[in-house]
C-alpha cells in the first residue's frame, strides 16, 4: 500500500521500514542482481531494543522493498551490527560452489542479565530470502564486553578472509584473518591518539581509486564515533576516516595522504549531525567497481525522540567514493549515485542572475518542493555571504549559507520546523569549503524530512533531519553584503520510490 508514505514526515527516496525502530545498515551485499539492505530493527517497538536483522532488497539502489526479519534475536543473544559477503569459492562449506552461500559475520550480544559480545555467523542459500544460524556459534569470542561491528572483506592479495571489528570502549580497531570465516587469527590492532572522541563502532576497510585512476588505490579505514563526551564534528555520532596501506595484517595511516587538519589526525566522512554507522557494499560486480555506501540518518543524541510513528529513522541516499587529490592530500568524496537520477521530474532552471544584499523566491522559476533535487553553482563576488533558503514557509527555514570571508558552508536548521524535541537537535553545522575557482558548486537533495548536500564534487557533505510543516515547500536564494551572481540553478522535483 502507499497510505503510510503519505505521513507527514515520511521520506520519499530515502529507505524507512514500514513501522518501528531502526538504526545502522547492516550486511550490505549485491548478489545475483539484486542489491541486498539489512539493519538493526526493533520488530516490536519504535525505541531501541530486541535488536534484530531487517530485511530489504532493491535491483537499483533506488526502490527498495521490504521484507520479513531475516536474522531474530533469540534467548540468548541479540543481533547485532555486522557485514555480509557472498562465499563464492565455498570456503566455509555452507553452500556449494554453483550455490555459494550468502553469509552474514555479526555481533552476538548476551541478553541481560549477562554481558559480552561476541562475533557470529548466518548463511543463506536461498539469494538472502532466509537464513540459518551457525550452530557452531560464536565464531570469535576473546571473552570482551565491547567487541563489536565486524566488517569482513575479501583480500584478494593475501586470499583470506580480513576481519575489522571495533574494540569500542577501547578505542581500538582489531584485524583478523580467517580461510573459511569459522576461524580467526588476530592479526594487529589500530589505534589513533587524537581520535577518541568518542566510543569507536561500525568500522569499514576499503581501497579506492585516486583520481579516479584504477590503478592507482589506496587504503580508506573508516570508523565511526558513538556516544561520547564530544562526539563528532558537529557534535554527538558522527564517522572519521584515515587514509593509508593495508598489507594483509595491518593497516598503517599514510601522513603525507593526511595533510595536518584542525580536527586530529584523521578526516571527517559528514559535516552534518545525521550520518552515522556508514557501511559499503560487498561484491559489487567487478565491471561496476564502485564503491557504495550508505549511513544512517540519525544520532545517538536524540535517536529515539524524532517525531516520527509509526516508524522511526532513515538510512542516507547511497552514495559512491572516491578519492581525491586536495591540499596536498587525497580527500575522501562521496557523491549521490547515478540511479537516482531516474526518479527525476522536469527540469526547471536559472542562469546568471545576480543578487545584491537581497532574498528572492524561486518559485518564480518553478523551483519548490519538499522532494527535491537541487544543483547551485555561484560567484560569491563582492558578498560576504551567499546562501540558500530550503523548505521556507510558515516562518520556517532550513539555511544553507556560504560565509566568503571564512570559507565555510554552514547548515542552519535552527528554525526548520520541529526542533525542539530534544535540545541537542537544533543547531548550525559548519564545513570548511574554499572557493573552487571563484566559484561554489553545490549538490542538494531535499526530501520530506532531511537535507543533504554535496559540495564541490563531493569532498563535503553534510546531512540533517528536518522536520518542517509538509507545505514549506519554498526556496529562496539570498545575498549579504554585496553582490553575487548565480550561474546556474537546475532544480527536480524528485518522484517517490513508494
Ligand atoms: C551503532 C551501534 C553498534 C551496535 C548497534 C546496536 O549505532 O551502537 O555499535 O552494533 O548500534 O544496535
Amino acid at each position: 500500500t502507499t497510505a503510510p508514505y503519505q505521513e507527514t514526515f515520511r521520506p520519499q527516496f530515502h529507505f524507512t521500514p514500514k513501522e518501528n525502530w531502526m538504526n545502522d545498515p547492516n550486511g550490505l551485499v549485491y548478489h545475483n542482481g539484486e542489491y541486498h539492505m539489512f539493519y538493526q530493527y526493533n520488530p516490536y517497538g519504535d525505541k531501541w531494543g530486541h535488536m534484530s536483522w531487517g530485511h530489504a532488497i532493491s535491483k537499483d539502489l533506488v526502490h527498495w522493498e521490504e521484507q520479513k526479519v531475516a536474522i531474530p534475536e533469540d534467548e540468548e543473544y541479540m543481533i547485532f551490527s555486522g557485514s555480509a559477503v557472498v562465499d563464492h569459492h565455498n570456503t566455509s562449506g555452507f553452500g556449494t560452489k554453483d550455490n555459494p552461500p550468502m553469509v552474514a559475520i555479526y555481533t552476538g550480544h548476551k541478553q541481560e542479565p549477562e554481558k559480552g559480545q561476541d562475533q557470529q555467523l548466518a548463511y543463506s542459500l536461498d539469494n538472502g530470502r532466509t537464513w540459518t544460524k551457525y550452530a557452531g556459534n560464536p565464531v570469535l569470542d576473546e571473552g570482551m564486553e565491547n567487541f563489536r561491528d565486524p566488517k569482513v572483506i575479501w583480500h584478494e592479495e593475501s586470499e583470506q578472509w580480513i576481519m575489522v571489528v571495533a574494540l569500542s570502549t577501547d578505542y581500538k580497531i582489531a584485524f583478523y584473518s580467517s580461510p573459511n570465516l569459522k576461524d580467526w587469527t588476530f592479526l594487529s590492532h589500530f589505534e589513533s591518539p587524537g581520535s577518541e572522541l568518542g566510543i569507536w563502532e561500525c568500522p569499514d576497510l576499503f581501497a579506492l581509486p585516486i583520481d579516479g585512476d584504477e590503478d592507482k588505490r589506496k587504503w580508506v579505514l573508516e570508523v565511526d564515533l558513538g556516544a561520547g563526551e564530544e562526539g563528532s564534528v558537529a557534535g554527538g555520532s558522527g564517522g572519521l576516516y584515515f587514509v593509508g596501506e593495508f598489507d594483509g595484517k595491518q593497516f598503517i595511516p599514510d601522513e603525507d595522504a593526511m595533510p595536518e587538519s584542525e580536527s586530529g589526525p584523521h578526516q571527517w566522512v559528514d559535516y552534518g549531525k545525521d550520518f552515522y554507522a556508514a557501511v559499503s557494499w560487498s561484491d559489487v560486480p567487478e565491471e561496476d567497481g564502485r564503491r557504495i555506501w550508505v549511513g544512517w540518518m540519525n544520532n545517538w543524541q536524540y535517536a529515539q525522540e524524532l517525531p516520527t510513528s509509526p516508524w522511526r529513522s532513515s538510512q542516507s541516499i547511497p552514495r559512491t567514493l572516491e578519492l581525491a587529490s586536495h591540499d596536498g592530500g587525497l580527500k575522501m568524496v562521496q557523491e549521490p549515485v547515478d540511479e537516482l537520477q531516474t526518479l527525476r521530474g522536469e527540469q526547471k532552471s536559472l542562469s546568471n542572475l545576480t543578487v545584491t544584499n537581497d532574498t528572492r523566491s524561486l518559485a518564480d522559476w518553478n523551483i519548490q518542493g519538499k522532494a527535491l533535487e537541487m544543483k547551485v553553482t555561484f560567484t560569491p563576488g563582492n558578498a560576504e555571504v551567499v546562501g540558500l533558503n530550503l523548505r521556507t514557509g510558515n516562518d520556517e527555514k532550513t539555511v544553507l549559507r556560504y560565509d566568503v570571508s571564512e570559507e565555510t558552508l554552514a547548515l542552519d536548521r535552527t528554525q526548520s520546523g520541529q526542533v525542539d524535541f530534544h535540545a541537542d537537535f537544533p543547531g548550525v553545522h559548519v564545513a570548511p569549503l574554499p572557493l573552487d575557482n571563484g566559484q561554489v558548486e553545490l549538490h542538494v537533495f531535499i526530501d520530506w524530512s532531511s537535507v543533504e548536500v554535496f559540495a564541490h564534487d563531493g569532498v563535503v557533505a553534510i546531512s540533517d533531519k528536518i522536520f518542517p510543516q509538509p507545505d514549506s515547500e519554498g526556496v529562496e536564494v539570498f545575498v549579504e553584503g554585496g553582490s553575487a551572481t548565480f550561474d546556474r540553478i537546475e532544480a527536480w522535483p524528485l518522484k517517490s520510490i513508494w
